[in-house]
């Protein structure tokens, strides 16, 4: 066993799912794959989401004041590598994937296991990422899919 914690040490003994983290500010549409993201309260229902702030996603929603958190299923692997590898400084993620306005109007994709429409509410500093808390404005969830799990190799 090991004592030193590295990312790769963390990310093979926590088990996350992977999300595409979406947001809007006037015309540009931001999103961003994270498996750092997790429910932190019940009452009221808040979420978590840890990006750092060289994340486009990340600028647009410090503008904006809304997220959405789409939870990918487990066949949407293309997408979390479409949105987890490239950055939206450089170009439009979205021109070929098929999106709508949630009622927040920050994108959301469709066949996902589930998604939460988000309303920034604090910001924490955590090393060299920040923690976004939302609170829930609506919630949508698909039984019949099941989640996607993290695993490194599907993206490095
Ligand atoms: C599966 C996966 C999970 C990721 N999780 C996170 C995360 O939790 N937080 C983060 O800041 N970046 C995470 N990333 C990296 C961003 O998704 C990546 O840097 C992306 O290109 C940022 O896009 P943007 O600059 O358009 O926002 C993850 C990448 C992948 C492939």
């Amino acid at each position: 066993m090991s004592s030193i914690l590295t990312g790769k040490i963390l990310d093979s003994a926590i088990v996350n799912g992977v999300s595409v983290v979406t947001s809007l500010f006037g015309d540009k549409k931001g999103g961003c794959a994270a498996s750092w993201f997790a429910q932190v309260s019940f009452a009221p229902v808040l979420i978590m989401v840890s990006l750092t702030e060289q994340r486009y996603t990340y600028s647009l929603i410090k503008k904006s004041s809304l997220f959405n958190i789409n939870i990918l299923a487990d066949n949407q692997l293309d997408l979390g590598q479409h949105f987890g590898l490239k950055s939206g400084h450089s170009l439009d993620k979205f021109k070929d994937i098929t999106h709508s306005p949630g009622k927040n109007t920050a994108p959301i994709i469709p066949h996902c296991k589930a998604y939460a429409e988000c309303r920034l509410i604090d910001t924490f500093k955590a090393g060299d990422h920040n923690l976004l808390i939302g609170e829930i404005t609506h919630f949508s969830e698909d039984t019949t899919k099941t989640a996607l799990l993290f695993k490194g190799v599907d993206y490095w």
